[in-house]
């Protein structure tokens, strides 16, 4: 079969599409584990080299497009159609024009330099292959920042279909981070915000603590979303609020842990922030974590009473996590006396002191 394929491209376009109900298409979207990788791809029979050498220099483009930010030139490499799962929490962008706007917003404020490493092209079908490349993206900083640099490791696990014309465009691609982003996570911050926060005598050095420390997932995100989840985890109040009155929405979806600034606030016991959020920004109070966590349980697991208070006098619900844990249990659990205190001060229902379940899984829930 494999060497009837070679033979085939000698047709012509309009004959190989008429065979294209002949060839299964065993590739697949779903992003693949790690550890199926080695034995998905046993070594072909035959190699189809000029379809191989196609697509290894249509996927040389990529890098060329990203790092020079010339974002149209996408179009050489990808459908028109394609979609592409960039993972948490660019997620899954589409069509072709969506994948354009969204890298160039994103990576607005670095400059970058992407190195392939280890890559298998598997021509499946005529019009059908599947490539695993292995990335290494280097993102610099700018201005007072240019020394600085945060590097993501991952692959891309690409399909492509043959074209009309003869060459080959990505339909389907999944990236999938093989490390957390590495390095100052501040390159992602714009100068200007950046000279803010420190008033205007930039000190990179004190400014290292990274998100990964904070247990952030720190995948490259869209700008706006990290500067404010920075900013929150690390008690910026002015640079926060920069932020918000540029235009970041305060109930913006951000990567875990946090979720919202709010419960990073929360979780991080910023009371001065929380109260911003709340009372000048019109934060949702009831918006739970994908775990079903509020603010309010965030503000309990981590025993910081005085929020609970404000969050209670503001009518936050006192709604349970999906573990069935109300705040009162994460508070019981945690052993967190203080906030236990001021729950049953403003009149916790008695009803929800009934242990319901003991599970390790809801402590886990209920930390951060
Ligand atoms: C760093 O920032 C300070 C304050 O704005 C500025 O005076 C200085 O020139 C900057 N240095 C570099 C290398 O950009
Ligand atoms: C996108 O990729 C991530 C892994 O990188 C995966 O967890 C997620 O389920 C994918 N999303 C979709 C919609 O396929």
């Amino acid at each position: 079969m494999q060497l009837n394929l070679l033979s085939l491209f000698a047709l012509s376009s309009t004959a190989l599409a008429d065979l294209s109900g002949l060839f299964p298409s065993p590739v697949q979207t779903d992003v693949i584990d790690f550890f199926s990788l080695p034995t998905l791809f046993p070594p072909p029979v035959a190699v189809d080299p000029i379809a191989t050498e196609a697509i290894r220099q249509t996927l040389a483009l990529y890098p060329f497009a990203i790092d020079g930010k010339n974002f149209d030139a996408l179009s050489k490499i990808f459908s028109s159609d394609a979609v592409a799962n960039y993972s948490a929490p660019l997620n899954v962008l589409t069509p072709l024009s969506s994948i354009k706007e969204t890298l160039k917003a994103s990576l607005a404020c670095v400059t970058t330099q992407h190195q392939f490493g280890t890559q298998l092209i598997d021509i499946v079908s005529p019009f059908t292959a599947q490539s695993i490349t292995y990335y290494r993206a280097a993102h610099f900083g700018r201005g007072n920042l240019s020394t600085e640099v945060a590097t993501a490791y991952g692959q891309y696990q690409d399909v492509w279909k043959r074209q009309s014309d003869g060459t080959w465009r990505i339909v389907h691609r999944n990236l999938v981070y093989m490390s957390e982003v590495i390095g100052n996570q501040l390159v992602f911050l714009p100068r200007g915000a950046y000279l803010t926060t420190n008033g205007g005598g930039a000190q990179p050095s004190g400014y290292r603590t990274s998100v990964i420390e904070l247990g952030a997932d720190t995948s490259v995100v869209a700008q706006g979303q990290l500067r404010i989840l920075i900013a929150t985890l690390k008690g910026h109040v002015d640079l926060a609020k920069l932020l918000l009155d540029s235009g970041v929405d305060v109930n913006c979806i951000l990567p875990n842990p946090a979720n919202t600034v709010l419960s990073a606030a929360c979780s991080t016991g910023h009371l001065e922030l929380v109260k911003y959020f709340v009372l000048k920004k019109g934060s949702d109070l009831s918006f739970p974590k994908s775990n079903g966590d509020t603010p309010l349980s965030k503000a309990v697991a981590m025993g910081h009473s005085e929020i609970v208070d404000f969050l209670l006098h503001q009518g936050a619900p006192r709604i349970a996590n999906n573990e069935e844990a109300f705040p009162i249990h994460v508070a019981k659990y945690l052993d967190r006396r203080e906030a236990l205190r001021v729950l049953l001060g403003h009149g916790t229902d008695s009803n929800t002191l009934t242990v319901k379940k003991k599970t390790p899984i809801l402590l886990t829930a209920a930390a951060w």
